[in-house]
């Protein structure tokens, strides 16, 4: 693979060419994982909606495999797309699409039908109809079979909500130990609810319970993703997260899709959320990411250690996702992340870190310095390239005429600092930024230029710590031990390799800061 186009991500995963969105079906299968995700074969815009597939040992290194599920009658007469969904090894065969022992992966997808019909099941489908449908694959995702006997296993909304047809999506299937059952999570998009599911054998479901609206609820709800944890130095509680995209409608400072998370209880039948969880008026939300692009995240069914959740999101936005500048494909991926629950300042908070084995494209380019004060204005750096890992941390203030208003470390900038994307955090009011207003190519959408921020309190010793994964086209933060993220993307030019300090108004102190070189993960 070549991968040297311009933007291109190195250490993210991106399709060789053509239009991508929602990660789905992440399953752990015999030391594989898989990504399946939202794909159009045929161009670089969203069309043909189709599931895309790559596999991974490790969840860094990708190689893209055939289309998993091609958009029925695709390309002339599509009368089926398969929209986001799930997948699970169904290691009991409670589907009974295992033979001669094999276990099957059964992917559960919304059937969207551009047209009315009926089909080969005898159900009768509405034009723009979403219903839930299944798969299954009896060699490891390489190749599906849809059950068209039945499909769609779930076949409308709930019947209060029969006019909801064309809102009606994104199951996420797992298997709930404690009752023994097979749970999926959907949404009716329009009226902020989470429906959920349950069934014994993936095939026949049935009605548990709904959730919401809550919180954030200024576009429609997609994408849930359900799932457990424990709270970490109190292992004894376990929490459930619910994680749901909104579309438009993230967090403050942001244009068009976002990510939102309550965390709560569920017996296998109903999801409660605890109220410290809930804001009333629907005024607030728990937010994932602060940054404009990370959406429809979606973890992993299937990992081997009971309480790991690893997470990936789609790194693009609804607003602008077709219209970024790149060529032959569009999106990428996050980093995938890792997942836990930590009380931080008084509340159950979720943390993300990025998953381990990024390391294993870190490459030993490493610039490492520390300053007991970093001095009024701009303080250069070596040139770090354009994929790189940055450590940073430094003494928090409270307000002081000699001493700095923010801090920031500019990357991928040109020589003359015309362009640069900076990252950093604002004394005064609390808060880690990413400014892209100046990253390079931003004219493509009049929103896409813009400041974004997430409050932010010192750790323990009154240090303020941020890591910066740092791509062709992309900057990801993750601020504290992890309770805010900050995912961006940006279009620098090639030679924008620049990397500098900012102190403003005044010196910064305590200083550390450490940058590793990351190599391809493609070659
Ligand atoms: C979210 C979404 C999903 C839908 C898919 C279609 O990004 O709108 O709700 O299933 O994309 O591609």
């Amino acid at each position: 693979l070549n991968y040297t186009e311009p933007y291109r991500p190195q250490y993210h995963f991106s399709p060789a060419e053509h239009w991508m969105n929602d990660p789905a079906g992440l399953v752990y299968y015999k030391e594989t994982y898989h990504l399946f995700f939202q794909y159009n074969p045929g161009g670089i815009e969203w069309g043909n909606m189709s599931w895309g597939h790559a596999t991974s040992k490790d969840l860094t290194h990708w190689e893209e495999r055939p289309v998993a599920l091609l958009a029925r009658g695709y390309p002339e007469n599509v009368t089926e797309m398969y929209f986001t969904g799930s997948a699970v090894a169904d290691v009991n065969n409670t589907s009974g699409f295992g033979v001669d022992g094999k276990i099957p992966l059964v992917a559960m997808y919304t059937s969207m039908y551009p047209v009315s019909q009926e089909l080969p099941s005898g159900k009768h489908v509405l034009a723009e109809q979403q219903s839930q449908s299944i798969a299954y694959s009896l060699d490891e995702g390489e190749t599906w079979t849809t059950y068209d006997a039945e499909n769609p296993v779930i076949h409308n909304p709930p019947s209060p909500y029969g006019a909801e047809l064309e809102n009606f999506r994104d199951p996420f299937v797992f298997w709930h130990d404690d009752t023994q059952k097979w749970v999926a999570v959907t949404v009716l998009a329009s009226l902020h609810k989470v429906v959920i599911w349950s069934s014994d054998n993936l095939k026949e479901w049935s009605l548990a319970s709904e959730f919401g609206p809550y919180n954030a609820v200024g576009g429609i709800w997609e994408c849930p993703n359900l799932f457990q944890m424990p709270i970490k130095g109190d292992p004894s509680i376990k929490k459930w997260v619910l994680v749901l995209g909104l579309n438009p409608g993230g967090p403050p400072g942001t244009v068009g899709s976002g990510t939102q998370y309550f965390i709560g209880d569920f017996n296998g039948t109903a999801f409660k959320a605890d109220p410290a969880s809930i804001y009333p008026d629907n005024k607030s939300a728990n937010w994932m990411d602060w940054g404009p692009d990370f959406y429809a995240a979606a973890s992993y069914n299937g990992l081997p250690v009971g309480d790991d959740v690893v997470q990936i999101a789609w790194m693009n936005n609804w607003q602008y996702g077709a219209t970024i500048p790149t060529s032959p494909w569009r999106s990428a991926m996050s980093v995938p992340r890792q997942l836990s629950l930590k009380e931080v300042n008084g509340k159950v908070t979720l943390l993300q870190q990025p998953q381990d084995s990024w390391h294993s494209v870190a490459n030993d380019q490493t610039l490492k310095h520390s300053w007991k004060s970093v001095s009024k204005g701009s303080t250069s750096l070596d040139s770090p390239g354009k994929a790189f890992k940055i450590d940073l941390s430094f003494a928090d203030h409270d307000s002081d005429k000699s001493l700095a208003s923010t801090f920031a470390i500019a990357v991928r900038a040109s020589s003359d600092f015309k362009q640069e994307t900076l990252i950093g955090y604002n004394f005064t009011s609390k808060e880690v930024f990413v400014d892209r207003r100046n990253s390079g190519v931003v004219s493509f959408d009049k929103t896409f230029a813009s400041l974004y921020h997430a409050p932010l309190s010192a750790n323990a010793d009154k240090r303020i710590n941020l890591q910066v994964f740092v791509d062709w086209s992309s900057v990801e933060v993750l601020g504290g031990q992890g309770e805010v993220s900050l995912t961006a993307q940006i279009f620098p030019e090639e030679n924008s390799t620049e990397t500098r300090l900012v102190s403003t108004d005044g010196v910064t102190q305590n200083v550390r800061l450490q940058i590793s070189g990351m190599d391809s993960a493609w070659h």
